[in-house]
């Protein structure tokens, strides 16, 4: 049975339509992602998900219920993290993490919660003085402590460093071996290839492309790219015949390969090279990535 379950679904704020038709759906066990830009939807999604908004139209099931009907059993069952919270500024990291703790009915130790985030040696600090990226973190204490089936996290990593980043990733898939559902949003798209078993990308409150980071990639992108700095114009010929290429492209001084044969076409350019004793450098084997997929579907990086 899926988790999330979502048709139609639809908002608008006046003239400005923030979800536009949306289906998706969130199977049990997945860490699913939604990507997108800023102003996609994704913060509305989720805020209509968790029962915090009311949606215009569509349907809408979260562990088999409807958020507008049901709100306060799925919030008993969900953590949420997101982007805005109150996070009660008097009380210290430690009393706000043991708050959250009693809501539910099976929590995880504070104490273990507040050390699996890096916040240990602020637990008594009163949350006012926490930097954005503290705040941040137990926003993310917060989501888990319950050790609900089902956990959100909006844009859980903008604004961390990368090593508060990774530490994160660290706690989302341990969520996903204690075999949690992560509904996560991002504009990261490293992150969402490194972590999401699918995702959904959003531009304009649409859904524009889904599925597998990697079927993603593979069904708009067949070839990968040899890119390697030289300036060898006059070989272009010699390049675009080499086994497996479908296209040679120069900018600057680098010359990027396209060939869905990355071994043949490389046993042959080293052949070229030594035959020839052209020298080429800083040779790079990269597939392209989401962030290639959605700036080949919207013509923009997702970046602002
Ligand atoms: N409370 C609100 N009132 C009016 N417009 C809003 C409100 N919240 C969001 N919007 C607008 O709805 C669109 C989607 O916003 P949001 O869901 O926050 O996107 P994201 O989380 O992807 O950045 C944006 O154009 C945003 O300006
Ligand atoms: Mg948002």
């Amino acid at each position: 049975m899926d988790v999330i379950s979502v048709s139609g679904l639809y908002k608008r704020y006046g003239s400005v339509i923030a979800v536009d038709s949306l289906d998706l759906h969130v199977e049990a066990g997945q860490i699913f992602g939604m990507l997108g830009p800023n102003g996609a939807g994704k913060t509305t999604t989720v805020e209509i998900l968790v029962g915090l908004r009311e949606r215009d139209a569509g349907k809408v099931s979260v562990l088999g219920m409807d958020p507008v009907k049901k709100g306060a059993e799925i919030k008993s069952r969900i953590g949420v993290q997101l982007q805005t919270y109150g996070l009660y500024p008097r009380l210290t990291v430690k009393e706000v993490v043991t708050l959250f703790s009693s809501f539910y009915k099976k929590p995880l130790s504070p104490d273990d919660v507040i050390e699996e985030v890096g916040l240990t040696t602020k637990a008594k600090t009163i949350v006012k003085s926490l930097s954005g990226g503290q705040a941040q973190r137990l926003a993310v204490a917060l989501a888990i402590v319950g050790d609900a089936e089902l956990v959100f996290l909006d844009e859980p990593t903008t604004g961390l460093d990368p090593q508060a980043r990774r530490g994160l990733w660290d706690i989302i898939n341990a969520m996903k071996k204690r075999g949690k559902t992560v509904f996560l949003t991002t504009h990261y798209m490293d992150e969402a290839e490194r972590l999401c078993d699918k995702v959904v990308v959003l531009d304009h409150g649409k859904i524009i492309a889904q599925g597998a980071p990697s079927e993603l990639i593979a069904e708009h992108f067949e070839e990968l790219s040899i890119e390697f700095s030289n300036s060898i114009d006059k070989e272009q010929e010699r390049l675009e015949s080499l086994p497996g290429v479908s296209r040679v492209q120069f900018s600057d001084n680098k010359v990027t390969l396209y060939t869905k044969d990355v071994s043949r076409t490389i046993s042959a350019l080293m052949a070229l090279v030594q035959n020839d004793s052209i020298s080429i450098d800083d040779i790079v084997i990269r597939r392209a990535s989401l962030e290639d997929v959605f700036l080949k579907l919207t013509g923009r990086r997702i970046r602002e």
